[in-house]
């Protein structure tokens, strides 16, 4: 039996195998986004939702899109966003968000990852694009082609009351609580400005905003705004809280974005967020693993580093075989 045949019905492939299909990688056409999305929530095992799937529609048509077609269709997918990385400098370099990584589960382990990679780095070296980034749902898939861990993301805990006394009354920015459509409006202008200053935070990808603050589905969700003394908005906190039940004075303040421009926007969200009413703890992830908010405060003891401290944003060269990027710390 050829090897091939052998690693297939072992359902395993020798590298550089594409048995038992013929794989074409190419671009995805604009008539071919059901198929790309199909793949992909097959392979993630997502329920199919009509409105999330219009939305993942718009938000990858335009971008470059590549699909590994055997011969009765789409097989496996891959995509990268136009980024832009903040390197130090304060230098802006593209870079390409690599997502949508995936292969239909009754096609796995043949090789077609492999392809796609292959085709779409290709693609980035042709285009000139320096540096490829992206989130790994699992940890040993992209060290063989090149991507190695960035920065290490954390979520912090803090005691309620541990953060008094960090923002002073005098230079206390103006806090205000906004609506969904507000947030919408104001706060990727703020992170705007934030990333160019933060070396390794990157553009965000078209769409996040929405999964950030959402829609009516979202409910619960509250949106801090900082206002500096000329009103400008300087910073924002997303944030929820989780009550044990209905009355409960128990409750944690779980905090999904926090973005400041000014160390008075970072003292005054989280010496808001930190200061609820009925609220034991705030939670804080996805923020920096060398958080500064521990120097800030009386107690530099009281904020603690969860344990489920995790790699953020594996990063590898566009390149094919010029080495290794040097790693850069990427911030949420
Ligand atoms: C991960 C996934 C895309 C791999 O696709 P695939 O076509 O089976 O991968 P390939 O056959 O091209 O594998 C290439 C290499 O990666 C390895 N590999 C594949 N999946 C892996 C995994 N989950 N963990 C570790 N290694 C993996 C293969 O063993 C092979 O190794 P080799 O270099 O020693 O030959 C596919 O399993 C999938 O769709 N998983 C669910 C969605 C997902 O996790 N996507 C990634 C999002 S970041």
């Amino acid at each position: 039996m050829p090897r091939a045949q052998r690693a297939y019905r072992d359902g395993m492939t020798a590298a550089g195998d594409t048995w038992p299909e013929n794989i074409e990688v190419r671009p995805v056409g604009g008539g071919e986004i059901e198929a790309f999305l199909d793949v992909f929530e097959t392979a993630w095992g997502f329920t199919p939702d009509g409105e999330q799937r219009r939305r993942t529609g718009a938000v990858v048509a335009g971008e470059s899109l590549l699909g590994a077609f055997a011969d009765d269709g789409m097989a496996g997918t891959v995509m990268s966003f136009a980024l832009e990385l903040t390197v130090p400098g304060q230098v802006q370099m593209p870079m390409a968000g690599v997502s949508y990584v995936a292969v239909h589960p009754l096609r796995r382990r043949r090789g077609i990852m492999r392809e796609l990679m292959r085709y779409q780095f290709d693609e980035l070296h042709a285009r000139g694009v320096p540096v490829a980034g992206l989130g790994a749902s699992e940890a040993g898939i992209y060290g063989r082609f090149g991507y190695g861990p960035a920065t290490w993301d954390s979520t912090w805990r803090l005691a309620r009351g541990a953060a008094r006394g960090l923002a002073d009354r005098d230079s206390a920015c103006c806090l205000e609580l906004v609506d969904a459509p507000a947030a919408l409006e104001l706060f990727p202008a703020v992170h705007e400005q934030a990333r160019r200053f933060q070396v390794g935070d990157v553009r965000t990808y078209p769409g996040r905003w929405h999964d950030l603050i959402g829609d009516d589905r979202h409910r619960g969700r509250h949106f801090l705004l900082c206002r500096d003394d000329d009103g400008r908005p300087g910073g924002y906190a997303i944030y929820r809280l989780e009550r044990e039940d209905r009355y409960s004075p128990h409750a944690a303040v779980i905090v999904d974005h926090l973005i400041a421009c000014t160390d008075a926007a970072y003292r005054s969200l989280w010496a808001y967020l930190a200061d609820l009413d009925l609220t034991d703890w705030v939670v804080a992830s996805g923020r920096p693993e060398h958080e500064p908010l521990r120097w800030a405060l009386a107690d530099s003891r009281q904020p603690t580093a969860h344990s489920h401290r995790r790699p953020r944003s594996p990063v590898g060269t566009a390149g094919r075989s010029s080495g290794r990027a040097e790693p850069q710390a990427l911030r949420g």
